[in-house]
């Protein structure tokens, strides 16, 4: 457990050298949730140690699994019955345990879920895994902050998403793994983290065809012992990864990102090409050196393979000294411009109208009090202290623990000037 609530960076010189990426958090987060649809010994590999995998062990626990971690390894006891329970004061800490209701629906027929509240970047409604659930036969009441969800017999379906969401596609599919028949998800999303869910769900016993593809068809196991534990290694996480390569485009220097999979994140390299990066890669992990100023480009956020809407805080903050005027457009979540208004006190010139945010690039930044929103914002703001002048010192930093194991001895290990506090 990473105990801290300030980070602070001292502006420096360029980074140099090699920083490991750990395991996604966007992943491990629904191969835990998986673990739920049958009993036995899991152990996955390569989790990292961040808040939001303990507060996914609290929820499995709450359910009844034994959960026990030895550095990277978790191993998850799962019992021959669950309470298809995730109460309140679990989910309200973070909004991935929604992904619990398909797994509970499919192995005891129930799931009884608080309901997500918002959070700092808008809201987040959960629509489309409440509909596509029903077209597997689910029935939904709400009473008392709980959704209750329920079903005699899961069918499998045809099932038609509006928009590629992340989390209503794993929902569906860990519900799918159990219906009777054969449930086809179109416009499905294509993350690499729900191509590793697809791969631990087949190993369990499960069959998926279309894994990374936007068309997935499931035909469902109906037995309850058709379903066994297994063991996993959680992908690396791209988005840690992201953070590391635009903190050399804002810093300067040459760094690899050891572990790093170029095939998870080709487009935000070429987008850092377009910039003036040199990237390459290999199986080691990512290359990449800035040896000049960045120059601005225009980008948005789009659905994968596209641009994440999570590199974006990064991406912002590269602009905020290069050469030139970019343009940002995000296009998943209304909200998620708030760092910015942070960035501006360290010097950055950025307006924002509704989705876009226009950045005029001011060369160096300066340091400044900042506060961290949520993760990614957080970790933007370390990034642009690390090339800011003077000290820069991010509060609420817990935030960016959720989502990053020891980010401060990582950008050390590469010449960063970051402490916790
Ligand atoms: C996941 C990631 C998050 C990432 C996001 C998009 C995790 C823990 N989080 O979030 O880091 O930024 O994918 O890549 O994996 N929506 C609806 N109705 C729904 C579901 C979603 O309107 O029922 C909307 C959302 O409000 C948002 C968009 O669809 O505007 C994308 O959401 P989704 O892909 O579901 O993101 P998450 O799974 O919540």
């Amino acid at each position: 457990m990473q105990s801290f609530t300030h980070i602070t960076v001292e502006g420096g010189g360029p980074l140099e050298g090699t920083v490991p990426v750990g395991g996604a958090k966007n992943s491990v987060l629904k191969l835990m949730a998986a673990t739920l649809l049958a009993e036995g010994r899991y152990v996955l590999s390569n989790v990292p140690r961040i808040t939001d995998v303990d507060l996914m062990s609290e929820l499995l626990r709450a359910t009844g699994c034994t959960v026990a971690r030895d550095g990277l390894l978790l191993t998850i006891d799962v019992p021959s019955e669950i309470e298809p329970v995730a109460p309140y004061e679990i989910v309200e800490q973070f909004r991935a345990s929604i992904v619990v209701m398909g797994p509970m629906l499919a192995r005891c027929g129930e799931a009884r879920v608080a309901l997500p509240g918002g959070d700092d970047f808008g809201p987040r409604p959960i629509d489309m895994h409440v509909r596509g659930l029903q077209e597997l036969g689910v029935e939904f009441e709400t009473a008392h902050g709980y959704i209750h969800a329920r079903t005699g017999n899961l069918q499998g379906a045809r099932v038609l998403l509006e928009f590629p969401s992340v989390g209503a596609t794993e929902n569906l599919l860990m519900a799918a793994v159990r219906a009777k028949g054969i449930t086809v998800i179109d416009n499905a999303a294509r993350e690499p983290e729900i191509a590793d869910l697809c791969e631990l769900l087949n190993k369990m016993g499960a069959r998926i065809v279309g894994a990374g593809s936007s068309t997935l068809t499931i035909d469902g196991v109906d037995s309850t012992d058709a379903l066994h534990a297994a063991t996993h290694t959680v992908i690396p996480d791209r988005i840690e990864a992201a953070t590391y390569l635009c903190a050399v485009g804002i810093s300067g220097g040459e760094i690899t990102v050891a572990g790093a999979r170029h095939e998870h994140m080709t487009m935000l390299c070429q987008k850092l090409g377009e910039m003036g990066m040199r990237i390459s890669h290999d199986r080691e992990g990512i290359w990449a050196l800035a040896n000049r100023r960045m120059m601005s480009t225009d980008c948005q956020s789009l659905p994968y393979p596209g641009i994440a809407t999570d590199f974006k805080p990064f991406l912002v903050t590269m602009l905020a000294s290069s050469d030139g005027v970019g343009i940002v457009t995000e296009n998943l979540f209304s909200g998620r411009f708030r760092y910015v208004d942070e960035l501006r006190r360290m010097g950055a010139d950025i307006r924002t109208d509704s989705h876009h945010a226009i950045i005029r690039g001011v060369g160096k930044l300066s340091g400044a009090p900042v506060r961290a929103h949520d993760i990614r914002a957080g970790a933007a703001l370390v990034i642009a202290g690390l090339a800011a002048e003077g000290e820069t010192v991010v509060s609420d930093a817990e935030h960016i623990a959720r989502g990053y194991d020891d980010i401060a001895g990582k950008l050390n290990g590469i010449g960063g000037k970051v402490s916790y506090r």
